[in-house]
């Protein structure tokens, strides 16, 4: 017999101002897990920019954010790849909101794949969009994020804990995204600029999920907490994260996954 237990949302649990006066910059935005997270910090007092490659879809989420938190949501088309378009996002985010405080690096691309049927480009853009694309958004924000002493949130996975089948190009990505962090929060420390990770485990409704579990699998038993996790799951990890409760806390991966790496045999 189990007792699921779910999560609160971040306006139960989070007093309703905390992020105010504070601008998140997150890649990723438009759906999902991202959107979520900013959902939940716009609805505690921040403004947004968003930032993904489809421009119109973009749009239409940071309209839905704004009227869901009465805050304000900038949609910045810019693809992570590109350190131009990334650096024109961060303009555009300085022109409207003065600063940055906070960054979640959130893009991300996906699919199963043997490595024997890998290409070099299929690896490559892997590594390019999840890896190289948050150097570059390290990159492109660093100087705002100074200004302000604010943080990074990095979304990896759990995926490279463990050998995961299929999954060669993400892991080492995702390797690399832990690393990278890392480093940030080492150099970046002595100015005040904080680095974490957030490695989620199965979260319900999310592309990622649609495309790794295979049709009809039920992970529900595996995970110690017998449930999926959902998005403000991971949204409430980030509140956290980037709130002075976590004021001490740099170069740390907080895992947010039911306890499901350390027991399920995969995905
Ligand atoms: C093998 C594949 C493939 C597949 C693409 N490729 N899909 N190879 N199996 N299923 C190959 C292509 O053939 C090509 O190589 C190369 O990858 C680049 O493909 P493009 O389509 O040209 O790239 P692009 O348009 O840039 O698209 C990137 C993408 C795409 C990653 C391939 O899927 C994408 O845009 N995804 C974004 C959304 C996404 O993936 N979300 C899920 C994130 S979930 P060749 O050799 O033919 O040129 C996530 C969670 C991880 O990250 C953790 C979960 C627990």
């Amino acid at each position: 017999m189990s007792s699921k237990v779910s999560s609160n949302s971040s306006n139960e649990t989070f007093k309703p101002d905390l992020f105010k006066g504070k601008v998140i910059f997150c890649t990723g935005g438009r759906s999902g897990i991202c959107y979520s997270i900013v959902q939940s910090l716009m609805s505690l007092g921040a403004d947004a920019c968003i930032v993904g490659r489809d421009a119109k879809g973009l749009q239409e989420s940071a309209e839905r954010l704004q009227q869901q938190t009465g805050r304000k949501c900038l949609a910045a088309a810019a693809d992570v790849r590109d350190p131009k378009s990334l650096s024109e996002a961060v303009r555009k985010t300085e022109e409207r909101f003065g600063r940055i405080d906070h960054v979640i690096c959130g893009a991300a691309g996906n699919f199963l794949a043997p490595i024997s049927n890998l290409s070099e480009n299929a690896f490559r853009t892997v590594v390019e969009i999840d890896l190289l694309g948050t150097y570059n958004t390290i990159r492109a924000t660093l100087p705002l994020v100074r200004q302000s002493r604010g943080s990074y949130i990095h979304i990896s996975a759990t995926l490279h804990y463990r050998g995961t089948p299929y999954q060669a190009h993400v892991s080492a990505a995702k390797a690399g995204v832990d690393a990278l962090s890392r480093a940030l929060a080492a150099e970046e420390g002595p100015r005040g600029v904080r680095s974490n990770v957030i490695a989620p485990g199965p979260i319900a409704g999310t592309e990622g999920m649609d495309r790794l579990l295979p049709k009809g699998k039920k992970v529900d038993t595996e995970i110690p907490l017998q449930r999926q996790g959902s998005t403000t799951d991971i949204a409430n990890a980030a509140i956290f994260l980037l709130s002075p409760a976590a004021a001490y806390i740099t170069a740390a991966t907080l895992v947010v996954d039911g306890g499901h790496w350390h027991t399920a045999s995969q995905i």
